[in-house]
């Protein structure tokens, strides 16, 4: 049902697991009431759309900066690939454009897996904003999913062997599968590097548990044997993959979308190379992901199924 709420802004829930579309005008003139508004649409609905923008660069970091601290860390990024160039984090372009030999951004046309934005650091940040600026007119969605609605489904007994456990969340390569610089291929994921994060984390600012996965390849539930911990990741990952939790956004020129990095994953499609595809990139600061006492009695979240719930 759409809601129509003070100063004219309309949010309307997708008929789908997540995703909300916003109408609320050029986003560079919310006053902090609009603002305010918007956030709690945005930890009801975990991924916004709001269409029909034109921001600079600098015009979308200032949206960021009303969701947070930007993170504008410098990370070990496009260099993944041959021969992309490292560029400052606060604002980084996605695209597979090539100019004078070099690609202007990360991530190329490749299809990119389920992952959570980089869970392969201790702080991770808490949401990541693209803008389109050039679309292909075919392939390149972007696909979200609900991890509250994924943890709340969980038959009861794979939810209870979730108590207490951290998986360990590979640093080595990207959501493209490439290498990043400076690390060597996994031989052991019990020893590669990577910080550990609660498999049940607790969103700090619902107060709901959601699942907290980061990407399938090389991760590790520690303390666990690697063959006991491969069968219990696809278990969740089977689970938490399923088409039904999820929703892909087909982009437009103008399209602004974040996405909450703390209960949601993501994914694209790849698309023909030949297209080009340019998006504007930024993300906010996080804090360290932790999780409430088990015994601790968690809300279900508005978006999610209460937990047992049958599909
Ligand atoms: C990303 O994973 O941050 C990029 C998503 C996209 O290119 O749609």
């Amino acid at each position: 049902m759409k809601r129509t709420i003070a100063n004219a802004i309309e949010v309307r829930p997708l008929d789908a697991a997540l995703g909300a579309e916003v109408r609320c005008g050029d986003l560079r003139q919310l006053s902090d009431g609009q603002f305010g508004e918007i956030r709690r649409a945005w930890l009801d609905h975990l991924v916004l759309i709001f269409r029909g923008q034109s921001l600079s660069g600098d015009e979308l970091l200032a949206l960021g900066t009303r969701f947070g601290k930007l993170d504008d860390t410098p990370r070990p990024q496009p260099a993944d690939q041959p021969g992309q160039h490292r560029q400052q984090m606060a604002l980084s372009i996605v695209s597979n454009v090539i100019e004078n030999g070099k690609p202007i951004g990360a991530l190329s046309n490749v299809d990119l897996v389920w992952h959570t934005d980089m869970s392969y650091i201790e702080v991770p940040p808490d949401a990541s904003i693209l803008h389109a600026l050039e679309v292909p007119a075919a392939g390149g969605e972007t696909g979200f999913c609900n991890m509250y609605r994924a943890l709340e489904t969980l038959p009861p007994t794979l939810r209870a062997r979730l108590n207490g456990v951290s998986i360990k969340h590979d640093a080595t390569h990207n959501s493209g599968g490439f290498l990043r610089k400076g690390f060597e291929p996994p031989a052991d994921v019990t020893r590669s590097p990577g910080p550990s994060h609660p498999a049940v984390r607790t969103h700090p600012e619902t107060g709901c548990d959601t699942l907290y996965l980061g990407r399938r390849p090389y991760s590790h539930v520690q303390g666990l044997p690697v063959v006991d911990s491969e069968a219990l990741l696809d278990q969740l990952w089977s689970h938490a993959a399923r088409p039904e939790f999820a929703w892909y956004h087909d982009w437009a020129v103008g399209d602004v979308v974040i996405w909450d990095n703390r209960c949601t994953m993501h994914r694209r499609n790849a698309f023909d190379n030949a297209a080009r595809r340019i998006m504007h990139r930024t993300q906010i600061k996080g804090t360290r992901p932790y999780a409430d006492a088990p015994q601790h009695q968690q809300p279900s979240h508005p978006r999610g199924l209460r937990f047992g719930a049958t599909l």
